[in-house]
Order: C-alpha cells, then structure tokens, then sequence
C-alpha cells in the first residue's frame, strides 16, 4: 500500500465547527476560584497546539455518524490530558520553549506547573464523570496510567544507549500513542460501534500516534525551533534514545557509535552538530521514517476499513500527511 506524501494538506474543515464547540468547552471548564490556575491554565492553552487528539476523536465520531453534544465534553478532556501531560512533561524534561511560547515552567516556575497539571487531570475526570459512560471513564484512567507509565519508563532508560528499537516502541506507544488510540476508542464508543469496529479505531489511533512520536524524534534532531514551537536538541540533552540514534548506532562506524553512545551517557548537548551529521550520513532517519511509514500504513489500512466519507478521508489523510510533517 502507498502512502502518498503529495497529497494536499488535510483539510479539518469537515470538523472545523465542531472544534469551534470544543474550545468553548476547554474555555468554560478552565473556570477555578484560584487565578493562578486560570492564568497558567490558560497561558498553555491560547497559544494553541495542533488540538489533534480532540480532532481524532471527533473524526471517528464523524465518521460513524455520532452526533450527539457528549462528543465536545470528551474531545475537551483528550486535550485536557494531553495539555496536563505537556506541564509536567516540560518540567521532567526542563525544556524552555513549548508552542512557540516559553513554557509554562519557564514563565510561572516548575510547582505551579505541576500543580496545574495536576488541576487539569483532576477537571478531566470531573468531565469524564458527566459523560456517565463506565467503559469511556475506563478507556480513559487506563490511558492517563499507562502515560504515566510510559513517562516513568522513559525516565528509567535515560542515559541507557543500549535501549533497543523495541524497548522504545514499547516506551512512545505508552507515552504519547495511548492517548490517539484513547481518542479513538472513545469516538467509537459514543457512537455505539461494534467490538470490532471499536478495535479498527483503537488500531488506526495507535498506529497514527506511534508514527506522529517518531517523527517527532526526528524533528529533534532535524526540524526547525521557530516552526515546531520547540527547541531541537532536548532529547539528547537528557540523554535520551530515540530511533535515530538508536539506528545511527547500529549503521554507523565505530567511532561514529561510540561518539553517540558518549553522548547519550552523558547528555553531551555539545556534541549535538556531531550527532546529527551523524544521523544524517548514516541513513538513520530514512530507518525512522520507514518506521513511521509502516505505522502510518497500518494507519491507513484500518481507515479503510470505516465507513467512506468525508471524515473518513480525513483520517486517511492525517495519516499520510503526519509523516511530511515539520512542526
Ligand atoms: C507534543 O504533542 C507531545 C508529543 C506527543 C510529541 P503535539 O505535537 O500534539 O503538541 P501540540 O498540542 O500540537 O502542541
Ligand atoms: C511527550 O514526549 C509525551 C508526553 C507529554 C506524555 P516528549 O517529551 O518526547 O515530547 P516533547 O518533545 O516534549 O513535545
Ligand atoms: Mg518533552
Ligand atoms: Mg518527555
């Protein structure tokens, strides 16, 4: 199966006013007695972000034909988890620029980050109450504790650059491609799917969000701050393995190795232009990037599989276009 990267640009007109009726959602449950919470609450959220878990969700609802309102009240709380998981990811990884903005952590310091976060994990589950669904609340506390997992898994493989393709797999399925599969599930579940119309989601979320956090590591290495919102290099500074370096190990020589292996062990941000000459000349990208192909496939595989329209295509084309992209 091809999947065609010249494909113009998904358009997300199809769900463009639902997503108008989502941040009305995010905008009204940001209400706390606290200022502060409001303040950094709402300093991470109106600088924007792709919104693409709230907007998977209701592309499978669309897709199944689910109209009812509990769509915007669930596709608030994905992006809720989501921007939860972003403060305190931005503290546990000290990272200074997120969205194009600094982050939160750099603008109100790293408590009120933390605390913050956890407001917005706790008004998720105040929301997934409303919804009174028990296998939606299910879906998502499994997600929120298999992230949480995943973050602390991550956490143990620092500065390890004997973690394989497989113990990284294993760690971005958990920490980022639970949520696009959750968002997924939970369309299906509104919109009372067959078991196994529910798991041909859940499938197409994983996949998509398992391509869309290696490319992500890629661009760690290759795109551009000002058009990702994010400074490069982060990931090497805390000495983490990811695919490309993983790959430029295995295909590069051995000093070229041991250079990357130094660098993982001791965060050696200095050695940041070496490593990346490195994973250019080795071909270690086109490993990640077939990596994400195949995922993307598989993505793309199970959208077939809904039923055709518009919202379909628009999955199909999140799919393909995920991988072009530069932010
Ligand atoms: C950032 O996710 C965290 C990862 C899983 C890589 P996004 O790239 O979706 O972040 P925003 O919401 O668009 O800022
Ligand atoms: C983000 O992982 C995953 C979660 C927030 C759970 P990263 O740390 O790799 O993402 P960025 O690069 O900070 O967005
Ligand atoms: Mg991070
Ligand atoms: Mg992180």
């Amino acid at each position: 199966m091809q999947v065609n990267p010249s494909s113009p640009k998904p358009s997300l007109s199809v769900i463009a006013q639902d997503m108008r009726e989502v941040d009305q959602v995010i905008a009204h449950r940001l209400d706390s007695g606290v200022p502060l919470v409001g303040q950094v609450a709402r300093y991470i959220i109106a600088a924007g972000g792709k919104r693409l878990r709230p907007a998977l969700l209701l592309l499978i609802c669309g897709a199944l034909g689910f109209k009812g309102a509990q769509r915007f009240n669930l596709a608030a709380v994905v992006e809720f988890i989501h921007t939860s998981t972003l403060l305190h990811d931005d503290v546990v990884d000290d990272s200074s620029l997120r969205r194009g903005n600094p982050t939160a952590n750099e603008t109100f310091g790293n408590p009120a980050s933390v605390l913050v976060g956890d407001f917005l994990y706790s008004r998720c589950f105040q929301m997934m109450v409303d919804a009174q669904n028990m296998r939606i609340m299910q879906v998502l506390a499994d997600a929120t504790n298999v992230i949480a997992e995943g973050e602390v898994q991550q956490l143990m493989n620092m500065h390890n650059a004997e973690l394989d393709e497989a113990g990284y797999l294993q760690v971005i399925r958990s920490k980022t491609a639970k949520l696009f599969e959750a968002s997924a599930r939970v369309g299906a579940i509104l919109a009372g799917s067959s078991p196994e119309l529910e798991e041909i989601c859940a499938e197409y979320g994983q996949a998509l969000g398992t391509a869309f956090q290696v490319i992500d590591d890629v661009l760690d290495y290759t795109g551009e701050a000002a058009v990702m919102g994010k400074n490069l290099g982060d990931d090497l500074r805390e000495g983490k393995t990811t695919l490309p370096l993983i790959a430029a190990m295995q295909r590069g020589t051995a000093s070229q190795s041991a250079l990357i292996k130094e660098a993982i062990e001791t965060g050696g941000v200095a050695m940041l232009d070496q490593v990346i000459d490195i994973v250019k000349t080795t071909g270690a990208l086109d490993v990640a990037h077939l990596a994400a192909t195949q995922e993307a496939q598989r993505a793309i595989a199970a959208a077939r599989q809904l039923p055709a329209g518009p919202h379909t295509e628009c999955l199909l084309q999140l799919a393909a276009q995920l991988l072009e992209r530069q932010s």
